[in-house]
């Protein structure tokens, strides 16, 4: 078979008979065949996940946690992943082949992942190796494709998440002079600058341009950062933050760590999905909140916490598209095509990727 045959004849698209479904339809065949299922279905789910989804979690969690818990699960023989592709990767790396991930919607990317590809990765460390020689050690946020994870991985490099960024930039400065972060300029700047790395010690790697920008004498320069951006919390901005000082002087903000180095300056707190989580848990009824990150999360905070006031810290926010891919439609139609013994939308890093990447992963989860 070709290529192009072998392409068409694996349904990727969801089926029309799905679009006619009611909701009520859909989530009780759901519940339906996670009971036969039973142990050897498992239902991972980001927080960012929509709520008609995240009903259905096994296990819900950030990426970090996520991570971890696929990797202590060898009892399910389909890990149904209901967050992004990069997460879905992770999960296959870290279970063992007998299990498989399955993503419901193969459109569910991250538009931050897709800023940095390994052909880029390679053409800047190579200029970058002749700038410094061998002082800089990589580092990438888990939101990247497995080829750039193994690519850290190989050059002694370790995956970070938000919630572990501060200790993996400080342990890369154990190891060499200078760190290169990829794919997000934001969560580097700022995990780098809570650390007292200065501003003018900081140069951002343009991948598009081939060209490293930074003012000053190379010698200086401690972080490289990647030219990505998440574009949902890039909408954050300054004027929200001053909006809300104005209007609700009492309310405390409380921003992702992937909102700009401004936003995050100006906000009171900031920190993971897992730690803005907690501290809104935490805080006494009463209290008041702007929240900058993605929407479905902050609207759950919102359902959860009657007895706070909690906002959007930008009042016209969306949820992340690409999370938002996966819908009640597409989770039944992965669970049906596994009780029908059709694997669609299967998730396989192949082995040798997969070894690079796991060394990254596995530095991260030693720390
Ligand atoms: P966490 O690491 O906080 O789960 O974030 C993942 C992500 O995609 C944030 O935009
Ligand atoms: Fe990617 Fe941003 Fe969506 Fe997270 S919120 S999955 S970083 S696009």
């Amino acid at each position: 078979m070709s290529l192009l045959e072998t392409l068409r004849s694996v349904q990727h698209t969801l089926p029309e008979k799905y679009k006619s479904l009611t909701k009520t339809e859909m989530e009780n065949r759901i519940f339906e065949i996670k009971q036969d299922l039973g142990s050897k279905l498992f239902i991972p789910c980001h927080h960012y996940q929509r709520e008609e989804v995240f009903q259905f979690a096994d296990a819900t969690g950030d990426s970090l946690q996520l991570a971890q818990i696929s990797a202590n699960n060898r009892e399910a023989e389909y890990i149904v992943f209901c967050g992004v592709h990069f997460m879905a990767e992770t999960a296959d790396m870290l279970t063992s082949n007998r299990q498989t991930v399955i993503l419901p919607d193969m459109r569910a990317g991250c538009s931050m992942a897709d800023m940095a590809n390994i052909h880029q990765t390679e053409r800047a460390w190579d200029v970058l190796q002749s700038y410094f020689g061998d002082t800089i050690l990589p580092l990438t946020y888990v939101n990247s494709t497995a080829a750039i994870k193994a690519f850290v991985g190989r050059n002694g490099g370790a995956t970070v998440t938000s919630s572990n960024a501060k200790n993996m930039v400080e342990w890369a400065f154990t190891q060499k002079e200078r760190i290169l972060f990829l794919p997000d300029q934001h969560l580097g700047r700022n995990t780098a600058y809570d650390l007292g790395v200065d501003l003018t010690e900081m140069a951002v790697w343009d991948p598009i341009q081939t060209k490293l920008i930074y003012e000053g004498t190379l010698e200086n320069i401690k972080v490289i950062l990647w030219k990505g951006h998440c574009s949902v919390h890039a909408h954050f901005t300054v004027k929200n933050i001053e909006f809300v000082r104005q209007t609700h002087p009492q309310m405390q903000i409380i921003v992702h760590p992937e909102c700009s180095r401004e936003v995050v300056a100006r906000a009171d707190l900031n920190g993971s999905t897992k730690y803005i989580i907690e501290t809104i848990e935490n805080a006494p009824s009463g209290s008041e909140w702007a929240i900058g990150t993605e929407m479905n999360l902050v609207q759950r905070l919102i359902n959860r916490h009657p007895d706070q006031h909690i906002i959007s810290l930008n009042p016209i926010m969306c949820p992340c598209l690409t999370m938002n891919r996966i819908d009640l439609p597409h989770l039944l139609w992965s669970l049906e095509n596994i009780i029908d013994g059709k694997e669609t939308n299967v998730i396989k890093v192949d082995e040798e990727t997969a070894r690079g990447a796991v060394l990254a992963l596995e530095r991260m989860f030693k720390k």
